[in-house]
Order: structure tokens, then C-alpha cells, then sequence
């Protein structure tokens, strides 16, 4: 989604901005722009459609200087991608220059007002709005610019995260939130803002994460200033972020998310780190320490999560019903939050979210919690949304995932709802010491495991180049490897755009068995488990329809492997463990493919990382 960039000091500002800008593109977005306060006060603004080397173009030999500047890029909402609604937007004297992530929901209503009152707008945004709104209460109630913000946003009904600058005061940015996230850099006198840490972290370990309905004003010539919309001061909480800015760069390889494939075994290894302790034969996690009575008197879990953090929560619907015996639910957070569903205080909700952003899963931990539910976050990104408004919460530590397509944060959820399952299966005596054991000692090898997959990586890509030109893919598993399979197909549409469908193998002759020709590619996660007999019948029914079968095999399994036109041998695991092991190829196939059809693997078209509009 949009990303903000932000910068006031002594250094010269837009090449700050631009650096940013770069750091954010892995949000996803369609044009971007820059505003820069020179020293002769003018309020320059860039805009272009498209990536932010075509805005570098576009400004070419254009005055860029300024010690104080915002920048944007915008993933389109409102009017269509395109210069003029890009960001940032001028007022309509030109005195204002505003940048914004989110939605203002009631712009059509504030946008007819201010029409009637004589403005005129040049963008089909609704940005455009809220900044012609704080001009006109600026200039009809003669006031500073951040009394106007605050009575601006005090009408705005809708999410945002923004940044203003008026060329009549130069030495501020005024920067406010609702629903969006905005983080301030604290530096030696100078300020940063982005919509997350990764473009403050090459200037300053230092950040405050504003919280909703928060206004900041940046002057390097004072402290920090916060205070709400209702004009109540705010002391900001200075945290350090523990980000490393290798963790930020490709590190050697061609994309992003190639290189977040292959961190997977050590971000298991952070994961469990300090939480599976192979020599005292035990898992911990502080939250079901602290929280031990309130997660064992529930009478059911409910898991909400969007996307790959969704397939990560059928894995935990799996692993804790088996070893917990507590009935788990797991739920669309978009539908989930609409449909006034039977929850309350006796119920536990676990949002699962890497970016602890997304617009849905937050409203549907705020709406279970106003029901009286516990809420549990399991998130990857420190300090988001998701985690400071939950009771309590695991991350799960594989670091910042920058590829669009999600992988280590998946492997990271599923790893830390079977930490949550054993804890808890552990507490409630659920499982047998002999098993629990065994799953403990095989959990911390699966990193191990995962390296010697990721060592077939040269196989599999040859083995994509055969399968480019496929306008359809099947994914088919069972069991534990059900949501593999969905979410094997996830990665294969967002970044080829090839069409892929995930289902549990058995429906398979309830419909989509019509699909099967010669033409169809089915991948088939086929390990040696208890759905091993029942998979074997699936694929026969494949072969029998011509279809072309690519076997996820335990290695050693001699016969999928003759029937199979080709076949990706992997360790064998315990069955709850396997979707850890299973998932690596089906990242690799996706990745290859796409890469052999061109496209652009870390950025796919339409997608945003964070998705927090709803
Ligand atoms: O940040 P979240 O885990 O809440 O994001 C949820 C989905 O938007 C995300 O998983 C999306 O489906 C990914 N692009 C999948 O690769």
C-alpha cells in the first residue's frame, strides 16, 4: 500500500526522501511524488505515474533543494493511477502540500461542501479533499496549521496516516494517524517519518510509533510535540528498533524474495530461539506463561487472518485440535468482521498477521475485543498495529519480509502455532510425554531439514521452465498439506499470474476433476503420512484423466514416484511438521516460474505488501 517519507534537519532532504521512497517499494504502488521546501520558501512538488526512478526522471534538473521535505507513493484508491493524483497534493493557494495513506470514507460529503463554498479540485482523490479542508479552516479560522489539522481530522470519518507541510512555516512537518502507521525517527536535530522503520533505520535506532488519532509536530528546533485530536498532550514513548539494514537489502540475491526463501532456516532457528529447548525437552512461550488460565478456560479459539497468514492459521486449526483438544475456528478477518458472530469473553481470538497492519484483522481484533474476547496476536512486525492493541501475543522473528509474496512470515506463523499447541497440549496434559518429546526434538531439526530442500533449488528451476507457458495450475493436498496446497497456489498467482487453484485432493472428483486434460498441471503433495493410500487413489485418478503430476514426495517413496512425471523427493517429519517442509518447493516453483515469464517477482502488479485499506 501507499508509504510515506518524511524529512526535516540540516541535511539536504530529497535524497533522503528518494532513498526512502526505494525502501518502501515493496509495499506495492502505481506512482509516487515528492515535496520539498526550498530556502527561498517555495513548496516545489514532483509527482509521476509509475516507479520511483520515473519520478527521479521526471524531476531531472528541477530545483530539489530544501532541508524539509515529504514523499509518497501511492497505491491508487480513489481516481485512477495517474500524475495528477498522485501525491503529494497542493491546496488551492499552493500554501499546503499534503501526502496520506488510507481512506477518508466521507470524502464525497466534505468534497460537495467545499465545492459549494468555490474550490475547485484537480484529482479524483479524496487526499485532495482533506488538504483543501485544512486550507479552508486555516484561512477561515485564522489559525496555525496544526489547530486546523486537528478540527480537519476531527470530520474525517476513514483511516489515514499523514503528513503536511505549509511553505509559510518551514521549519515544521505536521504528521498525524488513524488506522495507518506512521513512525517519527528521532535523530541528533532532525526528524524522519515514514509509514514504517525501514527508510528511518539507516539514520537513527531511535523511533516513536504514533497511535491513533496523534498529531506530531517535527521542528528540529524543539522536542518532539504529540498530542490527540482533542488537544490533550502526550508524552512519546522513544523506543529502540533492534533493524539491521542487511535485513533491508537483497544480500546477493536476484530478488527479495528468493533471498527470504532461503533465510528460512535460520529465521526458525530466531523463531525458536530461547522457546524450544531440545536439552531440557520442553517448548515456552511468555505468553502462555502469563497468560496460562485465561488460554486454558477457553472454550474456543477463533483465528482471524487474510491471505497466507490465513492458510497459516488452518495448519494451527490442525495442530491444536489434535494435540490441545480445544475446538479452533479459523476466519476470513473480512468476513469475520462483518457478520456479528457469536463471540464472547469466554473466547480466545488469534489474529495472525505478518505486518500487524492489515486493515481487516486489526478491525476484527477490535470488534472480538469489544465483545469481551482475549485476544492473542501472532505477528511479525514489531511494535504494528495488531500487536499494541492485542492482551497478548507471540511474534514469531524471521525478520522483515520484503517480497510482496509472503514465505518466511508463513513458515514463521505456522512454527509459532505449534509452539502454542504444544504449550498448551503440555499445560492441559493433552498429549502423551512420549509424543510430546518426539515433537520437540523434531521441531528444532527442521531447519536442518529445510536446508536440504532449498538445496534443489537448481532442479526445481528446471523443472519450472517446463511448466511457464501453463495457463492453469492444481494444487492438491490433504490433511495437514490442505492449506499447503492453497497456499502453493497463492504464490503462483500473485507473481506468474498464472491461474492456480488449491483443494483438499478428495474433492477433487466433486468438480474440479472436469479440469484435468493433457494441458493441466496438478501438484500433488504426496508424503509418506496417514493420508499416504488415499493421495496415491487421487493421483491414479489424475494419470487415468492425462493430467501432468508433480509429486511433493517423502524420499525413498518408490511408488509415486513411477507414476508421477516428475517428482521433488523431500525429508520425512512428523505429520503436523510437514507443512514447514512441503511449502519450501511450491515457494521455489512459483518463484522460478515467474521469473522465467519475467515478471516483476518482488513487486507482482495490483498487490501490496501491507494491505491497510480494507
Ligand atoms: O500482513 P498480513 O499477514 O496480515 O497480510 C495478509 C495478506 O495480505 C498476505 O498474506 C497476502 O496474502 C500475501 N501477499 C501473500 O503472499
Amino acid at each position: 500500500m501507499c508509504g510515506i517519507v518524511g524529512y526535516i534537519g540540516k541535511r539536504q532532504a530529497y535524497p533522503i526522501l528518494i532513498k526512502g521512497l526505494k525502501r518502501l517499494e515493496y509495499r506495492g504502488y502505481d506512482s509516487a511524488g515528492v515535496a520539498l521546501i526550498n530556502e527561498g520558501c517555495d513548496l516545489n512538488v514532483y509527482k509521476a505515474k509509475g516507479k520511483v526512478s520515473d519520478l527521479e526522471e521526471y524531476v531531472g534538473d528541477k530545483d530539489i533543494s530544501g532541508v524539509v521535505g515529504i514523499a509518497h507513493t501511492r497505491w491508487a484508491t480513489h481516481g485512477e493511477p495517474c500524475q495528477v493524483n498522485a501525491h503529494p497534493h497542493y491546496s488551492s493557494s499552493g500554501n499546503l502540500a499534503l501526502i496520506h495513506n488510507g481512506i477518508i470514507e466521507n470524502y464525497a460529503t466534505l468534497k460537495a461542501k467545499l465545492q459549494a463554498k468555490g474550490y475547485l479540485f484537480k484529482s479524483s482523490t479524496d487526499t485532495e479533499v482533506l488538504v483543501q479542508l485544512i486550507e479552508y479552516i486555516q484561512t477561515n479560522k485564522n489559525l496555525e496549521l496544526l489547530e486546523a489539522v486537528k478540527i480537519a481530522l476531527r470530520s474525517v470519518i476513514g483511516a489515514y496516516a499523514i503528513a503536511v507541510l505549509d511553505k509559510r512555516m518551514p521549519g515544521q512537518i505536521i504528521a498525524a494517524r488513524k488506522s495507518s502507521p506512521l513512525v517519527v525517527g528521532v535523530g541528533e536535530g532532525e526528524f524522519f517519518l515514514a509509514s514504517d522503520a525501514s527508510p528511518i533505520v539507516e539514520f537513527t535506532d531511535k523511533v516513536v510509533y504514533l497511535d491513533d488519532e496523534e498529531v506530531a509536530v517535527l521542528n528540529p528546533a524543539e522536542e518532539l510535540k504529540v498530542v490527540n485530536l482533542h488537544n490533550v498532550g502526550v508524552n512519546p514513548e522513544v523506543k529502540t528498533i533492534d533493524l539491521e539494514l542487511s535485513q533491508l537489502e537483497k544480500g546477493g540475491y536476484p530478488h527479495f524474495m528468493l533471498k527470504e526463501i532461503f533465510e528460512q532456516p535460520d529465521c526458525l532457528n530466531d523463531c525458536m530461539r530461547g522457546r524450544v529447548n531440545v536439552e531440557a525437552n520442553h517448548v515456552v512461550l511468555s505468553a502462555v506463561i502469563d497468560h496460562k488460565e485465561r488460554l486454558l478456560a477457553a472454550r474456543r479459539f477463533i483465528i482471524v487472518a487474510c491471505g497466507t497468514s490465513w492458510h497459516a492459521g488452518l495448519i494451527g486449526k490442525h495442530v491444536i485440535e489434535n494435540f490441545c483438544r480445544i475446538p479452533v475456528e479459523v476466519e476470513y478477518a473480512s468476513e469475520f468482521r462483518y457478520r456479528n458472530p457469536v463471540i464472547d469473553e469466554r473466547d480466545v481470538v488469534i489474529a495472525v498477521s505478518q505486518s500487524g497492519e492489515t486493515a481487516d484483522t486489526l478491525a476484527a481484533v477490535e470488534m472480538a475485543k469489544k465483545k469481551g474476547a482475549f485476544i492473542y496476536g501472532i505477528c511479525n512486525a514489531v511494535g504494528s498495529s495488531i500487536p499494541r492493541n492485542t492482551h497478548t501475543g507471540s511474534y514469531i522473528h524471521v525478520g522483515p519480509e520484503i517480497g510482496v509474496a509472503s514465505t518466511k512470515a508463513f513458515t514463521g506463523q505456522v512454527t509459532v502455532l505449534t509452539m502454542l499447541a504444544l504449550c498448551l497440549a503440555k499445560e492441559k496434559q493433552t498429549i502423551d510425554e512420549a509424543a510430546y518429546l518426539q515433537l520437540v526434538e523434531e521441531l528444532s531439526r527442521v531447519p536442518d531439514k529445510m536446508k536440504q530442500v532449498l538445496e534443489m533449488n537448481g532442479r526445481i528451476a528446471e523443472l519450472s521452465r517446463i511448466f511457464t507457458y501453463a495457463h492453469n495450475f492444481l494444487y492438491l493436498g490433504r490433511g495437514y498439506n490442505y492449506p499447503v496446497a492453497l497456499e502453493g497456489a497463492l504464490k503462483l498467482k500473485e507473481i506468474s499470474y498464472i491461474h492456480a487453484e488449491g483443494y483438499p485432493a478428495a474433492e477433487m472428483k466433486h468438480g474440479p476433476i472436469a479440469l484435468i486434460d493433457a494441458e493441466m498441471p496438478v501438484v500433488v503433495i504426496a508424503t509418506q503420512n496417514g493420508m499416504y493410500e488415499k493421495i496415491l487413489s487421487n493421483i491414479q485418478e489424475i494419470k487415468a484423466r492425462k493430467g501432468k503430476v508433480i509429486a511433493i514426495v517423502t524420499e525413498g517413496d518408490q511408488v509415486i514416484s513411477k507414476l508421477a512425471d516428475d517428482v521433488i523427493e523431500l525429508p520425512g517429519t512428523l505429520e503436523c511438521l510437514e507443512p514447514l517442509i512441503t511449502t519450501i518447493p511450491l515457494q521455489m516453483l512459483a518463484y522460478h516460474i515467474a521469473v522465467c515469464k519475467g515478471k516483476d517477482v518482488d513487486q507482482p502488479r495490483n498487490l501490496a505488501k501491507s494491505v491497510t485499506v480494507e
